[in-house]
This record gives structure tokens, sequence and C-alpha cells, in this order.
């Protein structure tokens, strides 16, 4: 199957009188015949259901549908795309030892990762995503467990060199995580070019229309988890009878460990029903992602010709500085473009609250366009110092392009425009 063709069928096929639509299985538990079936549920999770706290039909389909997408072995849905990003990480790497990841990242994996982990003495190297191979492995120790970056990068919108960064974590026999949200695998499929690991935000593109928060971890099942670095996967696992994972489940002992472990433990599963709205915009995914692109990349040369604007970043405008990576790692630069306004902060703000037809958000990736203004909104506890070092331009505004009539987009742009 085709992505347009998985986006809709993959994942889950009804069988003779079933329901045609994936059923939301609003239950918590589920019934066994005997405490013998019970019983044999808990010596292998993997051959039934459990419990909704790490598994549930109705997300398990849309992970098999995300796993088809991307071309992995098995997914996980999390409640978040912060929770995958968290337990992709864990899954892998404990106290006492450290990650490398792309310093052009999410603001709250960032927080994550150089906050939060560190509370957990859980070291974060953050290296310069356009660094030389010598310079990344530098960054990397020897207790360094994996390397992380994303693919599409918010809100910098620089595009990872995934086949660098893989040869570099694979050098160092350590697994490559991407984080593909911007990109969705309509856009990219990073396994294709060495990532070992993918995670989403699934509240951006994957759905679309703002109406769930989820997360999810795709894994390749190309890593070799029996190379001597993770001793978690081939020794016995003492919290489940002494399962060994790669022996047990081969390819899929990554993913099925973040389910029998990390989501047993720390229980950020989705609810049914945020997984069935989940659903509803992977189904459009395919078609929506070259709208996104299509509208951008038309907004973007706007911008681009426009006077009051200093600079427009966006991957798929040629002479941008990733427009050639873009070309090799994507099939469309996507829906998101950052400009700087003329003028500074007052001007962004001023041109922001002008628009009529765009919202202001703390959200991008929609299907309504949406702006948001870091130096006002998101970062806006920062000094103008500060401001600087993050690199961050007072009259920097995120624009997410959706998906309404480009005339309609860029009469909005225009009006507000001249209003500055
Ligand atoms: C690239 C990226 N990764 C992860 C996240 C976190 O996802 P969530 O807001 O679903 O927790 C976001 C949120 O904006 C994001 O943009």
């Amino acid at each position: 199957m085709k992505d347009e063709t998985k986006c809709l069928h993959a994942g889950y096929t009804p069988k003779n009188t079933e329901p045609r639509v994936v059923p939301i299985v609003q239950s918590t538990t589920y019934v066994y015949d005997s405490t013998a079936d019970v019983a044999a549920v808990f010596d292998d999770p993997t051959k039934s259901l459990i419990y909704s706290r790490f598994e549930n039909p109705t997300v398990m389909a849309i992970e098999d549908k995300i796993a088809a997408l991307e071309g992995g072995v098995g997914a996980m849905c999390t409640s978040s795309g912060q929770a995958a990003t968290l337990m992709s990480i864990l899954n892998i790497c404990k106290s006492g030892e450290s990650i490398v990841a792309s310093s052009q990242i999410y603001g709250g994996s960032v927080n994550l990762l150089a906050y939060t982990f560190k509370k957990l003495n859980i070291e974060c190297i953050f290296v310069d995503p356009d660094a030389s191979e010598e310079e990344l492995s530098k960054a990397i120790k020897p207790n360094t467990k994996a390397v992380i970056g994303e693919t599409i990068a918010n809100p910098a919108l620089s595009v990872l060199d995934i086949e660098k960064f893989a040869r570099v974590a694979h050098k160092h026999n350590i697994p490559l995580i991407v984080d593909n949200t911007f990109a969705t695998p309509v856009l990219c499929k990073p396994f294709e070019f060495g990532a070992d690991i993918v995670i989403h935000s699934t509240s951006k593109y994957m759905d679309g229309h703002a109406v769930q928060v989820g997360g999810v971890i795709v894994d390749s099942g190309n890593f070799d988890w029996t190379n001597g670095n993770f001793p978690e996967f081939t020794e016995p696992d003492e919290s489940y009878h002494g399962i060994r994972y790669v022996e047990t489940y081969g390819k899929a002992a990554y993913i099925i460990k973040a389910r029998m472990q990390l989501m047993r433990d720390f229980g950020c599963y989705p609810a049914a029903h945020s997984a069935f709205l989940l659903n509803m915009g992977l189904e459009t995914l395919a078609v929506r992602m070259k709208q996104y692109c299509e509208n951008a990349l038309t907004v973007a040369k706007f911008f681009k010709e426009s006077d009051k604007i200093e600079s427009v970043t966006y991957p798929g405008l040629e002479g941008d500085k990733y427009y050639e990576l873009g070309k090799k790692y994507l099939k469309g630069a996507s829906g998101v473009i950052a400009i700087v306004i003329k003028g500074g902060k007052e001007k962004a703000i001023k041109f922001m609250d002008s628009l009529k037809l765009a919202s202001n958000e703390v959200h991008v990736a929609d299907i309504r366009t949406c702006v948001l203004h870091p130096a006002g909104e998101t970062h806006r506890q920062l000094t103008e110092e500060q401001l600087k070092a993050a690199g961050i331009n007072p009259g920097l505004v995120r624009f997410s392009v959706g998906l309404e009539n480009i005339e309609d987009i860029l009469d909005d742009i225009k009006q507000a425009l001249a209003q500055i």
C-alpha cells in the first residue's frame, strides 16, 4: 500500500459485519474464561490484552497504522508528544548515563532533556546539528546511549542531516532517535535514512484538527541491541519473570520493552477516544500534507517579496540555508514558516493582532492558519539578552499555514501587513 492507502486502511481490517470505522473500545479491562488464561497473559503480555493502562484495541489499531506509515516493526502511542520523547530515551538510558541532542529542537524537549533529565542524573550534551561528523563524534561519551534530533526543527526549521547523524551514532554503537513531528511519514521516513527510533507529537499534523494531545514511538527493528551496550535487552528482566527481550521478541524488542516496562510503570497511555480522534486526522494526512506544503510555499514566496519582512525561513524556499538538505530528505517542507518582521517586537505584534483569518494560538500544524510570537508569548519571561542567546529575534513570527483557500490566506496577510 502507498501512503494515501495506508492512511485509510492500515491497522484495521474489519471482518464480516464488523464496524467499518475503527470502533472506540471504551473499557479499561478485558474478560477471560479462566484464571489460567489470565496467568498465561501475565506470562506473555503480547499474547492478549491485560489492561488499558498500556494496551487498548482502538489505540493498537492506530499504533499499527503509524508503524505501517513509518515502515517500522511496531509503535506505541503515548498521552502526549512529551511522554513519547521521555519514554523513547528512558527505554535505553538510565541514571549515570548521557544522551547527545541537536541544539535545534522543540523548547519543551530542551526543558525535558536539559533540566528534568539532569534531576534524574542523565546528562544531555547539545550539539550544533550542522557540526561535522568529527565534532559530533567528540560529543559522544562512553556512557552515551542515544543521539536525538528533529527532521524539521521546531521552531528553527532547520533540516536534520539524518544520514550524518545515523553514521555517527552507529559508529559508537548507539541508536539515532528522530522526532518526525513536523515532516510526518508522508514527507520523510527517517528509517530509510538510517534512524532507528522515530517519535512524534501526534498533536500536530497527524491529528491536524487540534482535537487531541498525543504522541507515538515507532521502532524500526533495525538496531542491534545485542552489541554489548544495552544489557537490559539481553539480560533477564526481573520485573517480568526473567524475560530476555531480544531473545523473546527479536526485532520488536525495543518497542515491546517500552510497553512492558515503561508504560506499565508510568502509565501515560492515551484514552481510546483520543486515539479514535487521532485516526480521523490520520485518514487524511497524506492529502493534507501535500496541500500544507503547496500553500506554505506560496506564502513563503509572498513574504520573500514583501519589503516589510526582514527574513523568511522555510526549507522549501530556494536559497534557504536548508533547501538542499530538504531536497534530499523531504517530499515537501510542511506548513510552518518563520518570518522576521522589520521593526522588531512592536511591529510583529501589530502584524499578528491585525490578522483576521489566522488565529493567535499556542499551537502549530493546525488545519487552520495560526501564528505565534515567541518573544512575546512562549518565551516572554526571557530578557532581551536571553532572547538573543536563544536565537529568538523579537520580530520573529512563527506562521503555520493552514488549508484555507490560498487567496484568502494571502489577502489576510496583505491587509495585516498594510497596518504596519
Ligand atoms: C517537535 C515537537 N516534539 C514534541 C512536542 C511535544 O508534543 P506535545 O505537545 O504533544 O506533548 C512538540 C510540541 O509542540 C513538538 O513541536
